[in-house]
């Protein structure tokens, strides 16, 4: 089963994270900063900067990015083109899709859509 992995600075991605691992019981979900993934996960992340990905995303991944399976990266849609675009930097970097992109916290259609690509990745792993 993957493992659900965040960067979070003001709260969105966790709270969104938190909704996911809620719809998908049994979901193991690991803050980035404080610990390290035990397999293959998925990661969630926001965009920093102008269309960056954060710091401290960029670290973990150097160490962590071998078990990389898919991204969902939070913005917001003021940015424009630079819309979550830290999901299109990581997935064309490590060479897995891109799941979701969220403004801000995401909505109940962005959590259902992200437990279901869980749900299926689960399906092939398990
Ligand atoms: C300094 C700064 C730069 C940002 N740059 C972008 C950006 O380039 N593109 C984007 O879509 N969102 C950008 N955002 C918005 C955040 O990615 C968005 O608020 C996100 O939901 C934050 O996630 P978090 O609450 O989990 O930290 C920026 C926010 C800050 C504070």
């Amino acid at each position: 089963m993957l493992q659900l992995v965040y960067d979070s600075m003001t709260g969105n991605v966790r709270r969104f994270a938190q909704a996911v691992a809620l719809d998908c019981g049994g979901t193991e979900l690991l803050d980035l900063r404080q610990q390290a993934p035990a397999r293959e996960f998925l990661l969630l992340t926001y965009t920093f900067g102008t269309g960056e990905v954060p710091l401290s995303t960029r670290k973990f991944l150097q160490t962590h990015g071998h078990l990389l399976r898919g991204v969902v990266a939070s913005g917001s849609f003021h940015w424009g083109h630079n819309f979550a675009r830290a999901a299109d930097l990581i997935a064309a970097e490590y060479r897995v899709p891109v799941v979701a992109k969220l403004n801000k916290s995401g909505t109940a259609k962005d959590c259902q859509s992200v437990s279901t690509w869980l749900r299926s990745m689960n399906g092939t792993l398990d």
